[in-house]
Formats: structure tokens, sequence, C-alpha cells
């Protein structure tokens, strides 16, 4: 193990905001909104929030107090943790998993941020004159083209490992504490925007009105997944995010801090495209397409269209920079640990194959290159990607790293680094050691139960 100096956040607010950064993400913008109109909207919600908070609070502590335990990258801290409590170091191959599946995962997420820097020059042209068929259109020639997505997703990539290169303080942190504010005013502008021009009282409905009807069990499992995904869980960001932090923070503080703030944004994202949505009678069921193919009609014909645009796109494109640096962060701080590389060129290597990897995710859609080769009745590349990790590699390493928190470390240590009060403490540990694991566990029977084995049964 070569030994590079592990570093640290300046400040507790740099660590939220960096924490904020990952969380809030394309998961909030748009998949929050659409799987939430699909869920019957405000049951949905209601349900999402309460597993953020029950469910995905709990686990973000246990992820952050691991890696703050442990002090390195999350091999390192996996093996250094079941070694001090005497377990086996193959608890290392969680740390494992998560460096894995973040390096898939950033793969296309950053294709897709690529679309989303294409999308902002297209927006400053202009979408005048886009009906249905004209966005769709677009939108669809674009992803089809075999060159334009690629360069995107190759600025989008350098973006991150610009950032990521010049590490923690200098990098990260700078990044995100200008990014996210900004973050924040775009979206309270675009909010006040739909609001004045949109129709705010049906999105308003749309949201918060329970229809407990609409609640089936696929769509209460939807509901947990969504939130593991939107609060980073389970990919070593956390963990790596919770190895950069000072010993005086408090966890379980900060935890409910980013829960509450990626919550409250994927609320704000919904009270922003929701007006517009329904103001121009597109649907809220759009799916990724409801930002790129129907969104671009509401610009086209608004007031003030060629700036709410880019803006809205910029908006994006911030949310998911300020994603995919946590993403690439959980491999970079393995190899540079354990080679002793200089950081840059760390970053510049796994950015690079991270790249490449996600060419194939653009070559395979529809009408690419590679636009006819499909798995499993249907999936296109980036498909597979996106079920393999956030279907098996999610639900698993947060389930294990919960049982290995609540059954394999000693309550004192716990006990320790969450410093908090007896009774909250055995909230917590309750929560850790039952109900997470089985909740976690439920979701990922019923997605192996509907895509595996329910198909096969025919
Ligand atoms: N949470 C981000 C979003 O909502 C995506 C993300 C960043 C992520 N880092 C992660 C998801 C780690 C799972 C694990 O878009």
């Amino acid at each position: 193990m070569a030994g590079t100096q592990h570093a640290q956040w300046s400040s507790r607010w740099a660590f939220i905001m960096a924490a904020v950064g990952s969380a809030v993400g394309l998961g909030n913008i748009w998949k929050f909104p659409y799987e939430a109109g699909e869920g019957g909207g405000g049951a949905f919600v209601l349900l999402y929030l309460l597993f953020v908070f029950i469910i995905g609070t709990p686990c973000l502590i246990a992820e952050l107090s691991l890696g703050r335990r442990g002090q390195k990258n999350p091999v390192y801290t996996m093996k250094s943790i079941a070694t001090e409590e005497g377990r086996s170091t193959m608890w290392g191959l969680l740390g494992w998993s998560g460096i894995v599946g973040a390096f898939i995962i950033i793969s296309f997420y950053s294709l897709v941020g690529g679309w989303v820097l294409a999308y902002i020059v297209k927006a400053a042209m202009g979408f005048g004159g886009f009906d249905a068929a004209k966005s769709t259109e677009t939108f669809l020639t674009f992803i089809a083209d075999p060159v334009q997505p690629i360069v995107a997703h190759f600025a989008f990539m350098a973006i991150t490992v610009g950032i990521v290169a010049r590490g923690v303080q200098g990098g990260l942190e700078k990044a995100v504490t200008v990014l996210m504010p900004a973050l924040f005013a775009i979206l309270v502008m675009l909010m006040i925007y739909s609001a004045v021009t949109g129709a705010f009282g049906e999105a308003l409905n749309f949201l918060f009105r329970p229809n407990f009807h609409a609640l089936t069990g696929d769509k209460i499992l939807n509901a947990l997944g969504l939130s593991f995904f939107s609060l980073s869980l389970a990919m070593g960001s956390i963990m790596t995010y919770g190895s950069y932090l000072p010993k005086d923070v408090n966890i379980p503080k900060s935890a409910i801090t980013i829960a509450g703030a990626d919550s409250a944004v994927a609320l704000m994202a919904g009270l922003a495209i929701f007006p517009i949505v329904f103001a121009y009678g597109l649907n809220p069921g759009g799916g990724g397409g409801l930002v790129f193919m129907t969104l671009p009609i509401a610009f086209g014909q608004m007031p003030m269209g060629e700036i709410i645009g880019p803006l809205f796109f910029a908006l994006l494109a911030v949310a998911a920079i300020t994603s995919s640096i946590s993403l690439l962060e959980p491999g970079v701080s393995y190899i540079e640990e354990r080679t002793g590389w200089s950081r840059k060129k760390v970053t510049a290597t796994i950015g690079f194959a991270a790249f490449l990897l996600g060419t194939l995710s653009s070559f395979g859609q529809p009408g690419n290159l590679l636009g006819d080769l499909t798995f499993f009745g249907g999936m296109t590349i980036m498909d597979v990607k996106d079920y393999f990790t956030n279907n098996i590699i999610m639900p698993l390493g947060a389930m294990f790293m919960m049982i290995f928190v609540g059954w394999f470390v000693s309550r004192k240590a716990m006990m320790d680094e969450l410093a908090i009060e007896d009774k909250n403490f055995r909230i917590w540990y309750f929560l850790v050691r039952f109900i997470c694991p089985v909740a976690i566990f439920a979701v990922f029977v019923n997605i192996i139960y509907d895509t595996i084995i329910q198909p096969m049964m025919g």
C-alpha cells in the first residue's frame, strides 16, 4: 500500500455542498418528476420522502461513518475496518463492487451529461417552431449521430476529470461551493417563472394530491430504489466523501441536512417542470424524453424561451457534473492510494477509460452504429449498464453494507463514530440492523422476480 496523505474537506459547509452535489443530479431533475407521475403523483411523493428519511438516511449515516472510520478509499476502508473488528478481509469486496459500479454508472451518466451540454447549445440557438414531431426528430437524430454525442460526452468527461484532478480542496470543493448555490438560484428562478406563467395549480395537484389507488407494489419499490439512487448510496461515493470528513463533524446531523436538501431539490424540480408540462399539454409520463423531447416545445413557445431554455439545461449540467465527480472519486482514490501515481495521471486514465466504455452506450442508441444490438429482449447497451448497477450492485451493496455495520462492526465503534444521544443511537441501530436490510432485500427480490423470473415463466 503506497501511502499518499489522505485529504480532508476544509469545513462542514464544503462537505455538505459536495454531498448534496453528489446527491442532486439527473436522478432528481428528470427521474423523480416522471416516476412520481407514473406512480400516481402525491402518494408516490409521500412514500419517496418516507423512504429517504426512514431507510435512505440511516444508510447514508452508516456509509459516511464507515468512510470516516476507515480514512481511505472504499476498498482499504472496508478491509481496515474488517481487520480492526476481527472479520474477514473479504469485506473489501464491498469496496470493489462500489468502485466498479461507480465506474459503470459514470460511463453512461457522462454520456447523458454530454447530451445536456449539447442541449445548452441547441436551446441557445432557439427552439422556435418546435412541435412534438420536430422535437422528437431532433433528439432521435442527435442520439443516432455517431460523432456529435461522443464529442459532447468527451467534453463532459473532460470537465469532470479537470475538477477531480485538482484534488479534494482545490477541485471538488471549489467547484461545488460555487456550482451548488448557482444551481439553487437557477432553480428558484425557474420555479417562479413556471408558477407565474405555467399551470402551477395543476402541478401542485399532480405532485401533492395523494392518490393511493395508483400506488401498486412495483411503484412502492420504485420509490425505494429512487431514494437510494438519489442519495448516491452504495457505490463508494458517499464512503469516499466520508473519508475526507474531519472528526468533529456530526454525521447524523449532516446526513439529515443532505437528505433534506436532496428531496427539496427533487420537489423544486417537479415544481419547475410540471407547470410547463401542463401548460403546454405535454405528457407527464414522458420519461427521459420529458427533458429532451418535450420541454424544447415549451421553450420554443414561451416568452424568453431562448434564455430560460439554456438556463434550464445549464442547471441540469451543473447537477450532473457535481454528481459525476462523486462517481469518479472512489476509483481515483483507490488507484491513487494503491499505486502512488499522481492524482492527475490517475484521474485522466480512469476518466478516459470510462469515456471509452461510454462510447458503447452512444453507439448502442437506436439508429446509431450498434443500434441493432440489444440484449435480454430489447435492452440497449445503456439499459444493461443501468440495470446491472441500479438493480443489482446497488441493492446488494447497500444490503451487505448495512449487515456489516449492524452485525459485524462492534456497537461501540459505531457509537464512537456517531457521537449521538443514546436514544437516537438505538433508533438508528435498530433501523440499520433490521429494517434497512429487510426493506432492501424486498426490493431486490421484487426486481429479480419482475424482470427475470416472471418473464421466464411467461
Ligand atoms: N445521485 C445522483 C443523481 O441523483 C447520481 C449519483 C451520483 C449516484 N453518485 C452516485 C447514484 C452513487 C448512485 C451511487 O443523479
